[in-house]
């Protein structure tokens, strides 16, 4: 029966399931280790034999909840949490990206994510080749090597709100036979399903809409157990591992692979888990996720309307307004518009701060996707390291604000623009 559930059935009733007399809402096992009655017991986990908790740096009661609720919603065989959406990005990529190897990404992607292939992963030897997402396929093929080991891209850019071309690369993955990575986390499972539209791995920062009241940072990576890791080209997960006795994680677990032998090698290795609490934080955040989601998508379209046909003005890009670039790619991949846009306030960068220091509802904080209407300029802020091309390719420009649309009424947002706005041009 669980199979047929919706996904609204899902955000509440997946993840924990309490038995008779447990507690009915999931409770915090706020503990590093777990009791067992033999060495014998014990070492079966070692050995990766059986299945159980023994630490919580590898895994937690608490933190399995979240990570089978998260992975119903996304309809994948299995996810592993982390410590941030940057910390799964990461292990999603060293899974099976090594030192002399390569993956391809959208250039439309996080101010963070770019830094980290730009810069650390080029420290471990691990490259990356940035491509226009718009550019045609053929273009993009040249991007692709015999030691591509993945595509990856953001399904709607922060911060530029573009939506990734799904048919495209994944296409382009299934041509180059490597996993096609998408990070899900602006559209939430809820507006967008990626396993659906031809991804085998989906990332997310639960700071944002998963956790969805700023209180939690954390990020998740889910498998879909769909791709043929025997094709060659991932000899880690095929062939024997000295550190755990020669075992092979295709053979021993199947679709189940990739996701196993994140957690048993690089979460227990780098050790960038998620807390029990932020676990429960998420868990109980995503028990809201589709209220939460419809009513972001009806603000933020209002609000883009609005901003439209306010004169103090340049420019406004939402997915959902009919005139903008992604409307098509929005319909045809996503469910709404989710609850980010983009805008100009006339005159730059200058009036553009004058208006964000005077909003009173919303707040300048380094943050989006909650239910408090927040605005941030990436320019100073979350893509400062980026040099003026860098910014380019990830769609910033010095004009431009970002808002995250929260969830008060949509008049006082509006009311609040419109006083700023007006301040702004003084
Ligand atoms: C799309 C996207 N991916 C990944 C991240 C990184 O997540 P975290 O801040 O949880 O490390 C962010 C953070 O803003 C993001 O917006």
């Amino acid at each position: 029966m669980t199979d047929d559930w919706k996904i609204e059935t899902l955000a509440i009733q997946g993840g924990y399931k309490p038995g008779n007399g447990e507690p009915r809402v999931l409770p915090i096992a706020q503990s590093t280790t777990f009791k067992y009655d033999t060495v014998e017991e014990a070492a079966a986990l070692f050995d990766l034999e059986a299945f159980g908790h023994m630490y919580s740096r590898i895994s937690n009661p608490t933190v399995e909840a979240f990570e089978a609720k998260i992975a119903a919603l996304e309809g994948g065989v299995g996810a592993m949490a982390a410590a941030s959406g940057q910390a799964a990005t990461t292990m999603a990529i060293l899974n099976i990206c090594g030192s002399g190897q390569h993956f391809v990404a959208s250039s439309t992607i996080y101010g963070g994510t770019f830094n980290l292939f730009t810069h650390t992963l080029k420290k471990l030897g691990v490259e990356v080749t940035f491509v226009d997402p718009k550019a045609s396929i053929d273009e993009l093929r040249k991007a692709f090597r015999p030691e591509t080991r993945l595509v990856f891209g953001e399904s709607l850019s922060n911060p530029g709100t573009d939506v990734l071309d799904f048919d495209k690369f994944s296409t382009l993955a299934k041509e180059f036979d490597v996993p096609f990575m998408v990070d899900n986390t602006f559209p939430s499972p809820y507006l967008c399903q990626p396993f659906k539209l031809g991804a085998d791995v989906v990332i997310h920062s639960a700071t944002k809409y998963i956790d969805g009241h700023a209180t939690s940072v954390g990020g998740v990576i889910i498998d879909s157990g769909k791709f043929n890791w025997n094709n060659g080209k991932y000899p880690e997960l095929t062939d024997p591992d000295p550190s755990y006795h020669g075992l092979s994680y295709t053979e021993t677990f199947g679709e189940m692979a990739y996701i196993v032998k994140c957690r048993t090698q690089l979460l227990r290795d780098f050790g960038a888990c998620m807390s029990p609490m932020n676990a429960f934080m998420c868990h109980n955040g995503l028990e809201t996720l589709h209220v939460r989601m419809d009513r972001h998508c009806e603000n933020s379209l209002k609000l883009a309307e609005w901003l439209e046909s306010n004169p103090y003005v340049s420019w406004v890009k939402y997915p959902m307004l009919k005139n903008d670039e992604n409307y098509e790619l929005c319909k045809k991949y996503l469910k709404g518009g989710s609850g980010v846009l983009t805008f100009g306030v006339k005159g730059g960068r200058e009036p553009g701060a004058k208006f964000m220091n005077s909003l009173e509802l919303a707040a300048i904080v380094v943050h989006v996707s909650d239910l408090r209407t927040s605005v941030l300029h990436p320019a100073s802020m979350t893509h400062r390291q980026l040099n003026d091309e860098e910014q380019k390719a990830c769609g910033v420009t010095p004009d431009l604000v970002r808002v995250s649309v929260g969830l008060e009424n949509i008049d006082d947002i509006i009311a609040d623009f419109d006083q700023a706005l007006k301040k702004a041009q003084i």
